[in-house]
């Protein structure tokens, strides 16, 4: 019987942080579960966004994840702390897990910065929530972080409209917004995992001093951490190197474009949360 951990996005944002888990833990296997039928969840309110996030962590615990990753800043920042700490101690099985995003990138960003101004985009909803600035200062108080939701850009990622004029003039536009604010910035933290689709355009923009900074490798790297400290759910998780790939949209669509980001031919279902 399969175990999989669980990688849950609102669409396709999360297969960046996928590609980099395949990579650090080949061995295991996943489950990519997308909400591509309503996405964008970066607009939406609090409520909204915490109950499509603990359905869908609900869908994957039924499905035999002992883990779930939340492969979305901004369900990481309105749902994670809730389904962490009120739901799963209610659950039948109280020891599955639900892990972020967020917290990850703000254990190692004093690492990446040399002059300790850095910038954060992210959804209207992560922005909102401030979650980046609370977090990074608990370990790196000394940072200076400016932020700003760029609302249209995962429009662009689920509608491959990116690398089109339009598409180019938005990424564009919002570059020059950020570096607007401090000019001392010398890191971009992409706080939305739909942006490494935009990453090559946003390297363009910004220029060869300004590092931009995916999340997918740190993400990675932690969950190998976290799982070594955590032998007990480690021992849970089967490893046949086996990954499922649902989406609460039209299926032929995510096969397609999932197989061309991951670079290899994958098959994805049909699933309604
Ligand atoms: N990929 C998600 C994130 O990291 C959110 C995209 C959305 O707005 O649905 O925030």
């Amino acid at each position: 019987m399969r175990t999989p951990i669980g990688v849950f996005d609102s669409g396709f944002g999360g297969l960046t942080i996928l590609k980099e888990l395949h990579e650090k833990l080949p061995d295991y296997d996943f489950i990519y579960l997308g909400d591509n039928a309503r996405t964008p969840y970066g607009t939406k309110s609090f409520d909204v966004v915490y109950t499509y996030v603990k359905e869908a962590v609900n869908k994957l615990f039924s499905m035999d994840c002992p883990l779930v990753i939340l492969a979305c800043n901004t369900a990481s920042a309105k749902a994670l702390r809730n389904i962490q700490q009120k739901d799963i101690p209610l659950m039948p099985d109280p020891t599955k897990r639900v892990l972020g995003v967020i917290r990850p990138c703000a254990e190692i960003i004093g690492t990446l910065t040399r002059s300790k101004h850095i910038g954060i985009l992210g959804t209207t909803g992560t922005i909102n929530s401030n979650s980046y600035p609370i977090e990074i200062k608990k370990f790196f108080p000394e940072i200076q972080v400016s932020q700003l939701a760029c609302p249209m850009w995962v429009h662009l990622v689920e509608h491959n409209e990116y690398n089109t004029e339009s598409g180019r003039h938005f990424i564009k536009q919002k570059i020059n917004e950020l570096k607007a604010k401090d000019d001392l910035i010398d890191t971009i933290v992409l706080g939305c995992t739909h942006y490494p689709f935009l990453k090559n355009i946003i390297e363009e923009f910004v220029g060869p001093t300004i590092k931009v900074v995916a999340q997918g490798e740190i993400v990675s790297d932690s969950l190998v951490d976290y799982l070594s400290r955590h032998p007990e759910i480690d021992s849970r998780l089967s490893k046949s190197s086996h990954t499922s790939y649902y989406t609460t949209e039209e299926a032929t669509n995510f096969t397609e474009k999932a197989s061309r980001f991951l670079q290899k031919k994958i098959q994805a279902e049909h699933l309604i949360l």
